[in-house]
This record gives C-alpha cells, sequence and structure tokens, in this order.
C-alpha cells in the first residue's frame, strides 16, 4: 500500500511490464477447429494467436486490471490481431458461422477486463479481435477533422492533432494509453469536456463492422446506429473500425495549475466550496479534485494565459488562493502530458509509449452528485473511510459548461444535468506469488470501494444511482440469457442498464434488435435485445 500512496493518481496506467501467463484452460472443441480453419481462409496465420502459439504476450499486451488474468477468469480461445479491415468482417463472418462469440478490445482499458477476459464459466467460448493494429491517424487540418482507427492511443490523437496544428485539442480523458475504440464507443470525458462535451459528442462519422459482416459508414447504418455507438458502451452493436472526429480550437498557450491542501489546511471546507463553484466555472476553465493520503490537489486547465486565470480564480474561488507562482504556462498538447504524469517536464513524445506496466489491479466505482454534500458528509468520509491504510483516490470531475447544454437524449450518455461525477479509485500493486494472499488484499481493497460507496447512498444519485459506461462496474448486475437461451434477457439487464443509460436503455436495445437481433455480440453488460412484445 505504501507504494501506491506514493504514486501520483493519473500514474496508474504507467507500468513496468511483466508478463504473466493467461488462466485459461478453455478445451478446444471441434466447432473452434472449424472456426480457426475459416479464418485462415483470409486472415495470415501470424495475426492468428492460440494458447499454442504466443499467445500469452498478445493477450496481455494491453491488460489494465491483473484481476481479470487471475485463475478463476477465462481468456480467449483465440486472439485475431487484425491489420485491415476485412479481417474484422472475416472474423465477424466466422464467429457467426462456428458459434464463436467475438469480444474487441481496442486499448484494453475496461475496468471490468470485458475486452478479453469473463469470469462467467458459462462464457469460455469467445475469440479476442485485437485493433492494436489499426491505428491509423489522419489529419485534415483545413476542417479541423481526422479519421481515426480505434487501435489508437488517446496520447497518439493528442500528438497527432497538435502536431498538425499547435491550436488543434480533442476533448477525451486524461490516460494516454486508454483506446480510442472503447472511449469513443462510452462517452469519453476529460479537461476540455466543460468546454466541448464528451468524445462521444464531437463524432462526425464512424466505420463499423455489423453482425453480418459488412462494413457500413454514417450514411450506409443508419442514424439509429450511429446514435447507439456514440456513448452505448463498447462491444453491444458491432466493431467500430474508425472514426471520424471534429478537432476544437485550443490557444496556443494554456495554463495548469495543481494546488495540494491537507485535511488541517481547510481541505474540507475548500471540496465542499468547490462542489458548486467549479461546475459554474467559465467553460475555458476545467478544475478537478483528487483525494488521497489526507490530502486534496485541486488540478486545473485553463484555456488561456496565466493572468486571466489569476483573475477569474480570485473571482470564483478566492479562499483556495491560487496566484501567479502555482501558473504553468505550455501547449495544449504538454499539457496533457502534465495531467498525466503530473509533471510537464518530459517531451511529447511520451504520449506515443503505448506500453503500461501489466503489474496492477483495479477496482472503480462511480457515481454523480446533484446537490452539494454536506460539509459534515465530507468530515465522515474523510474520518472513516480516508484513514484506513487501504484507502485509495477519490476522483471529483467537474460538469456544467457544455456537458449540461447537451439534451441527455442526444446521445446514448444521459447524465447531463450532475453538479460532478465521483469516482472511488483502488489501484494496488502486488507482485506477490502466491493467490491466497493476493486473494486477502484484493478482498480489503474491494471493500473499501465497495463500502465507500454504501456511505454515499444518501448524497448521490437516486433511482437509478447514475453511473457512466466507460466507469464498469460489474457489481450494478450482470447479463444471463432469457428463457429461450439464446439471447440475453432484456428484464435482467435492465438492472444495470438504466443505470448507465436511464431512458435510453429502451431505445439502445430497440437498435439492438435491428442490428443484432441474434445477439451475437455480447458479454456480462451488453445491450440486450427489446423482446418482441415491447417493440
Ligand atoms: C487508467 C485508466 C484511466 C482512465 N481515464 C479515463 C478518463 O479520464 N476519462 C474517461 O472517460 N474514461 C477513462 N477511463 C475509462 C476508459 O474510457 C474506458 O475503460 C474505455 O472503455 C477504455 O477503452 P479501451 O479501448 O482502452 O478499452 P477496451 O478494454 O479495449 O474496450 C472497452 C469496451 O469497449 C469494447 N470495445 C473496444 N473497442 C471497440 C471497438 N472498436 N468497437 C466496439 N467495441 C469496442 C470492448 O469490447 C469493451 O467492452 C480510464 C480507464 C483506465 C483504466
Ligand atoms: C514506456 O512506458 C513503460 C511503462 O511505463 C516504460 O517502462 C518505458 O521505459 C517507456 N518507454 C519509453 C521509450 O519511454
Ligand atoms: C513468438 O514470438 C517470438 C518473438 O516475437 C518469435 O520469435 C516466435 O517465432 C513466435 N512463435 C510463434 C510460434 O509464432
Ligand atoms: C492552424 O489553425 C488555425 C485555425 O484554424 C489557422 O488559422 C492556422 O492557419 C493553422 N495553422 C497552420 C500552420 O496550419
Ligand atoms: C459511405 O459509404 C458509401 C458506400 O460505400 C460511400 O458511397 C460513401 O462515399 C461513404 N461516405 C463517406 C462519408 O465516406
Ligand atoms: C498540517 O499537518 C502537517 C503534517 O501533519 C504539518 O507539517 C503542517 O505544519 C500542518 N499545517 C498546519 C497549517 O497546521
Ligand atoms: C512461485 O513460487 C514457487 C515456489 O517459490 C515457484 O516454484 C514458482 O515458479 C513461482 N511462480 C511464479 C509465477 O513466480
Ligand atoms: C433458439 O435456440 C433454439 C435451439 O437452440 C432454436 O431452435 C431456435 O430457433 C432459437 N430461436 C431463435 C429466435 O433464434
Amino acid at each position: 500500500m505504501a507504494r501506491t500512496q506514493t504514486i501520483f493518481v493519473t500514474l496508474v496506467c504507467i507500468i513496468l511490464s511483466s508478463a504473466r501467463t493467461s488462466s485459461s484452460s478453455a478445451a478446444y472443441s471441434s466447432d473452434v477447429d472449424a472456426f480457426l480453419s475459416c479464418l485462415s481462409a483470409d486472415i495470415p496465420p501470424a495475426l492468428i494467436y492460440t494458447p499454442a502459439n504466443n499467445y500469452s504476450s498478445v493477450l496481455l499486451s494491453s491488460v489494465r486490471n491483473l484481476r481479470y488474468v487471475m485463475p478463476g477468469t477465462t481468456g480467449p480461445l483465440v486472439i485475431v490481431a487484425a491489420t485491415e479491415p476485412a479481417h474484422v468482417q472475416t472474423t465477424v463472418v466466422c464467429g457467426r458461422r462456428h458459434s464463436v462469440h467475438v469480444r474487441t478490445r481496442s486499448g484494453g482499458h475496461d475496468y471490468e477486463g470485458l475486452s478479453y477476459a469473463s469470469v462467467d464459466p458459462h462464457r469460455r467460448h469467445f475469440a479476442v479481435l485485437d485493433l492494436a493494429a489499426l491505428r491509423a491517424i489522419h489529419i485534415d487540418g483545413s476542417r479541423a477533422e481526422a479519421w481515426v482507427g480505434s487501435g489508437a492511443t488517446l496520447g497518439e490523437l493528442y500528438y497527432a492533432a497538435a502536431a498538425a496544428n499547435r491550436t488543434f485539442g480533442f476533448p477525451a480523458g486524461n490516460c494516454p494509453t486508454v483506446g480510442v475504440g472503447g472511449h469513443l464507443s462510452g462517452g469519453g470525458f476529460g479537461a476540455l469536456s466543460p468546454k466541448y462535451g464528451l468524445s462521444a459528442d464531437n463524432v462526425l462519422d464512424a466505420v463499423v463492422v455489423d453482425a453480418e459482416g459488412r462494413l457500413l459508414n454514417r450514411s450506409t447504418m443508419g442514424e439509429d446506429l450511429f446514435w447507439a455507438i456514440r456513448g452505448g458502451g463498447g462491444e453491444s452493436f458491432g466493431v467500430v473500425v474508425s472514426w471520424k472526429v471534429r478537432l476544437v480550437p485550443v490557444t496556443e498557450t494554456v495554463t495548469v495549475f495543481s494546488i495540494r491542501r491537507r485535511r488541517n489546511e481547510s481541505a474540507v471546507d475548500l471540496i465542499t466550496k468547490w462542489q458548486a463553484i467549479a461546475p459554474a466555472l467559465p467553460r475555458d476553465l476545467y478544475l478537478r479534485v483528487l483525494v488521497r493520503n489526507q490530502q486534496a490537489d485541486f488540478v486545473a486547465l485553463f484555456l488561456g494565459r496565466c493572468g486571466i486565470l489569476v483573475d477569474t480564480m480570485r473571482r470564483h474561488f478566492r479562499d483556495l488562493g491560487m496566484a501567479e507562482r502555482d501558473c504553468q504556462e505550455m501547449s495544449w498538447v504538454k499539457s496533457t502530458v502534465f495531467f498525466y504524469y503530473g509533471t510537464a517536464d518530459l517531451p511529447a513524445e511520451v504520449l506515443l509509449n503505448r506500453s503500461s506496466n501489466p503489474y496492477y489491479y483495479l477496482k472503480v466505482k462511480s457515481d454523480h452528485v446533484q446537490e452539494a454534500m454536506p460539509r459534515h458528509a465530507w468530515e465522515i468520509i474523510w474520518s472513516k473511510w480516508l484513514d484506513k491504510p487501504e484507502a485509495a483516490l477519490l476522483q471529483l470531475d467537474p460538469y456544467g459548461g457544455q456537458m449540461g447544454s447537451i439534451s441527455p437524449s442526444a446521445t446514448p450518455f444521459p447524465h447531463r444535468n450532475y453538479l460532478y461525477q465521483f469516482q472511488i479509485y483502488s489501484v494496488w500493486f502486488d507482485s506477490r506469488n502466491g493467490t491466497a494472499a493476493v486473494l486477502e488484499k484484493q478482498r480489503v481493497m474491494m471493500s473499501w470501494v465497495r463500502g465507500l460507496y454504501n456511505d454515499l447512498t444518501p448524497y448521490v444519485s437516486k433511482n437509478p444511482r447514475a453511473v457512466y459506461v466507460n466507469y464498469r462496474d460489474l457489481d450494478l448486475g450482470t447479463n444471463e440469457l432469457d428463457e429461450g437461451g439464446n439471447v440475453t434477457s432484456y428484464a435482467k439487464a435492465r438492472v444495470w442498464g438504466e443505470k448507465y443509460f436511464k431512458d435510453n436503455f429502451e431505445r439502445l436495445a430497440a437498435v439492438k434488435s435491428k442490428v443484432d437481433p441474434h445477439d451475437f455480440f455480447r458479454n456480462e453488460q451488453s445491450i440486450p435485445p427489446l423482446p418482441a412484445a415491447a417493440k
């Protein structure tokens, strides 16, 4: 735990790289052989990995949560490392033909490992379609638009956008190794979101392989499917091969700061005030809070120079005591380095580093806050939960601005009108050899996250609790097949589905019935088809 505590939060997706073998022991049956031979008709053998053929290093190449390579989890029967869209089409067609489901993996950051693993013994029969090689980025500078392959990372996109023009940015997450494919599928929130909304709000077109193996774009897929893939969560509707996005204007110079306040330096008062102040700040200013180790870090991105920022902070949040000495001016692309590494003293090229240490375990739960929590609630969180040795990290991300200006039904992401988002983020490192000790540590860490989440109940979203699908949480419920045994049960899926999507859940299910009625694209929390009676 000591080690976890010394780590700058946003460093959590960095690593020291150490391979572990997969725990998959799925038996190969004859239809898997048929699936493999179907694949090999169109896909070079070097791109098809089975447990007998370097499978483990490919599998681990983008695993970001060791909980899902532990004994008891099921890995894929086969990994197809597509290098062209035709490989994706072939994998889907062969999967349909031979009853092998396909899980798509872009960056592998799914909090519950759904892109490469399953904890459900009834879901053993799947292949992973790895899109890491489909990562081309083409920028159209005159239109400020880009086509981005799903296998690109956010860091690669940030770097390419800024290299084309210093005034191009893109609103997306703070961790550069996150994959474009999963991130845009679930929404995509980051430091530019108060100004420009989610990544998904800035998608203009996409190329998708559907359950029939067809390659479709916006004009051929229709607006229903185009709506669903922009925030309805990965996996359910097809494989998105690439995305056309709008690059957004950023100032040539931006300013960042990170101000630390300890508990004995009014941290509790400041957080209590922050809750109402941050969502109402001018859209050019994003101010998040990270709480760990008995201290709160107020971290900001401002699209403008230091002088105006100091002035703005004085007007809106004088108590924080922000001053000129806190300012660091830089290019926007360097601010993305700062948000991840905690320092801008690194070249922007670090954004191109795709490797990450698979040596950590992760459990995250998240929620949304509509009315500022009272000061005493923060006191309780601090004294009851943040004092514990297993205490991890709270991340508070303000909404408001453009987030609140978009209609909750414009995209599947419905949580537009909250003050802020609350993440309870537990990450731990464990290199011990011995399953029992590792499991015991996991139990303690997970119960901290779940206990704090329970205690938050009176203060956060209600009926249902509102959760962001990119912060995937299997505690909310998992899919079961319906009585016919063929497709995912809609009634059971509503339990978790309305937490992610509220009223948009039913519309997502209607789209699913249209584009994938046989429920080929499925996992523990994929969107089910709408039952015939409800259509
Ligand atoms: C360290 C860390 C930091 C994060 N920071 C942020 C943040 O700042 N803001 C934020 O909004 N989120 C953040 N996230 C969450 C992240 O956005 C989601 O986990 C996202 O889904 C990851 O995308 P991926 O491609 O890396 O993941 P994957 O695990 O590859 O995919 C996630 C899901 O999408 C499906 N999928 C993947 N690619 C495709 C595709 N091309 N077509 C269809 N389905 C697909 C997968 O099957 C899986 O179900 C963070 C996650 C981690 C681990
Ligand atoms: C890339 O990141 C990994 C994991 O943090 C690190 O070990 C490696 O040194 C980095 N590579 C470069 C070239 O910076
Ligand atoms: C496995 O990978 C190594 C190094 O990447 C390579 O030399 C070897 O030929 C591969 N083995 C198989 C069976 O593909
Ligand atoms: C960058 O974009 C701005 C705004 O669109 C434009 O005015 C400028 O000419 C572009 N610069 C380059 C080098 O293309
Ligand atoms: C979409 O695909 C159709 C059919 O392949 C093609 O004619 C059209 O130009 C494509 N549209 C775009 C915007 O690429
Ligand atoms: C707060 O506590 C820290 C360490 O516990 C101490 O070093 C610091 O002086 C204290 N600050 C105030 C304002 O009391
Ligand atoms: C775990 O330890 C045992 C005995 O100390 C050793 O034989 C084994 O190789 C180790 N396994 C790993 C994965 O390190
Ligand atoms: C469901 O599965 C059964 C047997 O597996 C099959 O006979 C039936 O046609 C399937 N129904 C649908 C709607 O696919």
